[in-house]
């Protein structure tokens, strides 16, 4: 039972700092999965990864297990993980083509929309007993869309519409799929996972800090610039000017939403112009868009992009990062490559390469990142003295709304000012 009340918990976050407890109290994890998890949209995957009717794939909202499948009536279904039996988890690789969905336990069946289709040993039941197929099936989410094939689910009939919870992050998901000629994007090509012995916010408070990249990530730069990412780039990331001296990412901006969501503005980098796969897929996009169209399209708006608190999608290194909370201490991240359709193959190839060096578990950067989410669960274990964490970087004269994007305020590129939507989030959704 937790020592928790509405009060206590307002007073873990303030408009400038967030209590240590905030990242380290069991009590408030297990209210966490039920108050935050369960009363937002969380992304449960993308349709391609169920493409065929029968394909399924497990997923999760919080600490709870739900499939994501097609049935054999073309629609993409998501519901719960539970056989209505003995309530044991039905589906359990995590994904594959099936028929029926069968529980290990007694043998009941489900078919792919969750509905009951079979009972074992029905004769055993008394006379007149019955099973409703949908009653008696593995329960439906309360809600689902989808959007450019991302799925995403609420647990909460009572939560804001899918619009309305977003609001203008979705154009990040629209200028996604975009740099695809056919305008469509899937999920494959693996996927890439890692755990840390720390809470799950560190990483979405990581998501869009351009604050850290350069201390961070020192050791990924050599001289003035980081590793070149693509074939055919003239240089990486620049982090030094000719005078050794830090460059920020303040001029690359931040931009900000209601609910925690937002995106970092896009890092430089030389685009990898003397690759012929890119001139190649520069055509490609001339070809379906127009040549205005593809230029606006090629010109990069955001690096990172939280859909708060479930998912990150990269633009850079196309790839979406998410974010799955196991225990107050233990969180994996899970990378899953994006294809754009009707690119050039090796494109995709080429960004598969860089994931691995990149976002797996033994990356270059993707390593200090893990290691600085380490340091911040044992650094938080302190009991005596400043118990704050500090997000005051940016100030409200700082911010200015964006009209180009619904409900959109801009900051410059280091502020905090995404991490204070992200808590006054948290504490709405702990204490509604
Ligand atoms: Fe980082």
């Amino acid at each position: 039972m937790t020592s928790h009340t509405i009060q206590t918990l307002r007073e873990l976050v303030k408009q400038d700092r967030v209590h240590r407890d905030v990242y380290e109290d069991p009590d408030i994890f297990e209210l966490e999965m039920e108050r935050v998890f369960g009363r937002s949209w969380v992304f449960v995957g993308h349709e391609s990864q169920v493409k065929n009717p029968g394909d399924y794939f497990c997923s999760w909202v919080g600490l709870q297990p739900v499939v994501m499948a097609r049935h054999s009536d073309g629609k993409v279904h998501v519901f719960h993980n539970r056989c209505s039996h003995r309530g044991v988890r039905v589906v359990n690789e995590v994904q594959g083509n099936a028929k029926l969905l069968r529980c290990m336990f007694h043998g009941w069946t489900y078919h792919t929309n969750g509905e009951l289709a079979g009972v074992t040993q029905p004769e055993g039941y008394p006379k007149g007993y019955t099973f409703d197929p949908v009653q008696m099936g593995m329960p439906r989410v309360a809600r689902q869309e989808s959007y450019h094939g991302f799925v995403f689910i609420a647990l909460d009939p009572n939560v804001p519409s899918f619009r309305e919870y977003f609001k203008g992050v979705l154009a990040a998901l629209d200028d996604l799929v975009a740099y695809s000629p056919e305008n469509e994007v899937e999920i494959t090509g693996g996927i890439l996972r890692y755990g840390y012995p720390g809470n799950w916010k560190f990483q979405t408070d990581n998501a869009c800090d351009m604050y850290h990249v350069v201390y961070s990530h020192e050791s990924s730069s050599s001289g003035k610039a980081q590793y070149v990412r693509r074939t055919g780039d003239k240089s990486g990331i620049p982090f030094f000017d000719d005078q050794g001296k830090i460059l920020t990412f303040d001029a690359s901006g931040l931009w900000a939403f209601d609910g925690g969501h937002g995106w970092e503005g896009p890092v430089v980098q030389s685009h990898g112009n003397s690759a012929k796969w890119y001139r190649d897929y520069e055509e490609r996009l001339k070809k379906s868009h127009g040549p205005e169209r593809a230029h606006q399209i090629l010109t990069r708006k955001r690096h990172n992009t939280i859909f708060w608190p479930s998912v990150v999608i990269q633009d850079l290194n196309m790839h979406i990062r998410w974010v799955r909370p196991i225990a107050v201490d233990k969180t994996e991240v899970i990378i899953l490559p994006i294809k754009l359709r009707g690119a050039p193959e090796e494109m995709f190839e080429e960004s598969i390469r860089m994931l691995n060096t990149t976002n797996s578990a033994a990356s270059i950067t993707q390593a200090d990142d893990v290691e600085a989410f380490i340091r911040g669960h044992a650094g938080n274990r302190t009991r005596n003295g400043n118990p704050w964490i500090l997000l005051a970087r940016g100030h409200a004269d700082s911010e200015v709304s964006d009209p180009a994007y619904d409900r959109g305020v801009k900051s410059f590129g280091s502020s905090e000012m995404l991490l204070r939507k992200q808590y006054q989030a948290w504490v709405h959704l702990m204490t509604a």
